[in-house]
């Protein structure tokens, strides 16, 4: 069939506060990217955002309009990557002893029932044998994923209305996270983080060669500044949003911007309240190294590469370095694939170029 042979690839990534749209062509082993797209919702001057989630209703007529300014046509697309973001979904690294596929299937699904809280709906698992056990012959170390039954079929509900055939469908940590060992080498000693800051939550992924991958989403990300700098103003959503893009997620030198409308008393609350989201980032993230490196006898992170809108943000890149003392980067996606997109943010990218090259058909 002709759309099979197709070179096309395309990476969707729905997102809590943004869609964004990577189309690629795939020649050998490389890809080159022909478009990327991001598209903010809640643009509207008094919209809310949601907290629970963008609703299929503003997400289809936003994606069609991306399409077509792609000059894609969503029905001709063979090879889609998409994921599932959001709650009720878990990664998780279990060590297991070697045996045949049926059995594994089984023992895996009880083992992630066990490890995995969901929301107590039928929940649907998949894994990975991502290699022998250093420390134990005879074991394998397994890549577990679940997430329950509903989020996946909201998600081929909403590709459905798009006339999108589903592809590969991921879940958002694995698919940021495949941006980068995709065409990185992971150190052979140590391990790094890599944190998804998006608008509702960070994901966290602790990844090393030889030591075990551990996940957990933490509650502070994007959204948190910009509701930050809300109650500070005493603004609308958008007009908060606009400010932490323009003068950075703490929005520290608003007083310059605003002094004359706000007045001496909110110029000194501005100041008390600076630096509250990133310290609680600063408390979960260090909350959750140390969980691990107590768990694993690890001695720490070698370095944080950041995913997602919010990691353009160099106040939070200079943050983290100063806080925890190693290097933090800023992770540009398109680094790995041919062309040049030119787009103002790339780390936003991550998943949906991680979704690009994981995109194939499934008939
Ligand atoms: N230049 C910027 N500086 C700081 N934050 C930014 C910038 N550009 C976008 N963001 C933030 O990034 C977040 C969106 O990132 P994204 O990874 O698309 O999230 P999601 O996948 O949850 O929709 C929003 O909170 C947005 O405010
Ligand atoms: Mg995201």
């Amino acid at each position: 069939m002709f759309g099979l042979k197709s070179n096309l690839r395309v990476g969707l990534d729905i997102g809590s506060s943004a869609i964004k749209l990577v189309v690629a062509e795939k020649h050998g082993d490389r890809h080159k990217v022909i478009g990327a797209l991001a598209r903010d919702l809640y643009t509207a001057a008094n919209e809310k955002y949601d907290l629970d989630g963008p609703k299929k209703g503003s997400v289809v007529p936003l994606v069609l309009d991306m399409f077509r300014e792609a000059g894609v046509k969503p029905k001709r697309v063979a090879h889609l990557g998409s994921c599932l973001s959001g709650l009720n979904m878990a990664t998780k690294e279990i060590r297991t002893l070697n045996m045949p596929d049926d059995e594994m299937a089984s023992a895996i699904n009880q083992e992630a029932r066990k490890h995995l809280p969901l929301d107590g709906s039928e929940s649907l698992v998949d894994y990975q044998v991502i290699g022998d056990d250093p420390r134990e012959v005879d074991k394998l170390r397994v890549l577990i994923a679940v997430t329950t039954k509903r989020m996946f079929d909201a998600h081929l509900d909403v590709l459905r209305e798009l006339e999108l055939k589903p592809g590969v469908v991921d879940l958002e940590p694995l698919s940021c996270l495949n941006s980068y060992i995709a065409r990185h080498e992971l150190p052979d000693e140590g391990v790094i983080c890599f944190l998804n800051v998006g608008a509702r939550r960070t994901n966290l992924l602790i990844v090393g060669r030889k030591d075990m991958y551990f996940s957990r989403d933490l509650p502070v990300a994007g959204w948190s500044f910009t509701e930050d700098i809300m109650t500070r103003l005493n603004c609308t959503y958008s007009d908060a949003e606009e400010i932490k893009r323009r003068q950075g997620i703490t929005a520290k030198d608003i007083k310059t911007v605003d002094a004359s409308a706000s007045g001496g008393s909110l110029a000194a609350s501005l100041a008390l309240s600076d630096k509250a989201p990133l310290e609680k980032m600063y408390d979960e993230i260090n909350r959750s190294i140390r969980y691990y490196v107590k768990e694993t006898g690890q001695s720490g992170i070698m370095k944080f590469i950041l995913f997602g809108g919010s990691a353009a943000s160099q106040d939070l890149c200079d943050y983290l370095a100063q806080r925890f003392s190693v290097p933090v980067e800023s992770y540009d996606p398109f680094e790995i694939m041919d062309g040049n997109p030119s787009v103002s943010n790339p780390p936003q990218f991550a998943t949906a170029v991680g979704l690009a090259l994981r995109a194939h058909a499934i008939y």
